[in-house]
């Protein structure tokens, strides 16, 4: 088959994405894929009609890679597309909602409150910081209401950081997310379907010394992961089950992957779900796929395979 891979885009992300794109692209080519990689501009449209691949995959990240966008057109281009459909891709991709549609199919989540920029501006910092301490207490995570990568997103121990963080996070969205921070181990789960249903992989344990930012992310060495994760047994069927139900549950295909805190009483905590995980050198997905045996290149051909079956 000939695969179109989309990457890059006029995201936060694009940096991210190209590097991603580039190593889903080698994987494949290694496996024998014929595949092309095409960044999201004015000549995107052209070039797959000229092209007519069997397949889209769209390795984009943040903003039209994930909100469903690029999704949508790629359909009603007639072409097929790798992973999650554009409507549950925009669903997926605001974090409040992703939360309570988890919420709903019995995972928890750590209570929240959103707070458009516009809220924020008309009541004033201080009103807003008394409400929100209030309801959640201290401390809590300030985050994009959609975005990726950590960008805009600070951990807030006191009552006076938290103007300052809602000014970062409103430079990547017009509306936060506040949520009760959760401690524990943090993990990732990804969640891989070849045709018979959605499978976990081995959750991926991360282990940063500083917060677990964009720079933590993408420079190696600067956190430790364990891939798999140091679990028991019943611990990684617990968070694996958790990220089976997050994909199902907001209607995912393909590929996703889910971030997860495992506090200390072994409850597992829903953050948040990815329908285009990183795929960089750095990145959670392949760690976990290479920890559970594959070679990138043969599990991205079955993705491929499963998704024209
Ligand atoms: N948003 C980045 C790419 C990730 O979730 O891996
Ligand atoms: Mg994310």
């Amino acid at each position: 088959p000939r695969v179109a891979l989309l990457a890059g885009g006029l995201s936060h992300e694009r940096d991210v994405s190209m590097r991603s794109g580039r190593r889903v692209a080698e994987a494949l080519r290694s496996a024998g894929v014929e595949v092309s990689v095409h960044d999201v501009d004015a000549d995107l449209l052209p070039a797959l009609a000229d092209l007519q691949p069997d397949l889209v995959w769209p390795v984009l990240h943040g903003a039209s890679g994930e909100d469903g966008s690029v999704r949508d057109i790629v359909q009603l281009s007639g072409l097929r597309l790798l992973g999650t459909g554009p409507r549950a891709s925009r669903v997926a991709w605001s974090k409040p909602i992703a939360k309570t549609v988890a919420a709903r199919a019995g995972l928890e989540t750590p209570e929240f409150v959103t707070l458009p920029q516009t809220l924020f501006r008309e009541l004033g910092a201080s009103a807003v910081l008394r409400m929100i301490v209030a309801r959640l207490g201290l401390p809590v995570v300030v985050k994009p209401s959609r975005g990726g990568s950590a960008l805009g997103v600070s951990l807030v121990r006191e009552a006076d950081d938290l103007p300052r963080a809602m000014v970062e996070c409103f430079s990547y969205s017009d509306t936060a997310l506040v949520e009760r921070a959760v401690t524990g181990t943090e993990l990732a789960a990804s969640v891989v379907d070849l045709g018979e249903g959605p499978v976990a992989l081995p959750p991926v344990e991360i282990v940063a010394d500083g917060p677990y930012d964009y720079d933590a992310r993408y420079n190696p060495g600067r956190v430790e992961y364990f891939a798999p994760a140091r679990l028991r047994p019943e611990q990684v069927e617990a968070v694996g089950a958790a990220a089976v139900t997050a994909h199902r549950s907001l209607g995912l295909m393909g590929l996703s992957r889910t971030d997860l805190i495992l506090d200390e009483d072994g409850v597992v905590h829903f953050l948040e779900v990815n329908v285009a995980p990183g795929m960089t050198e750095t990145s959670l997905f392949p760690q976990a796929a290479e920890a559970a045996g594959y070679n990138l290149g043969t599990l991205y051909r079955s993705l491929v395979a499963a998704s024209l079956a």
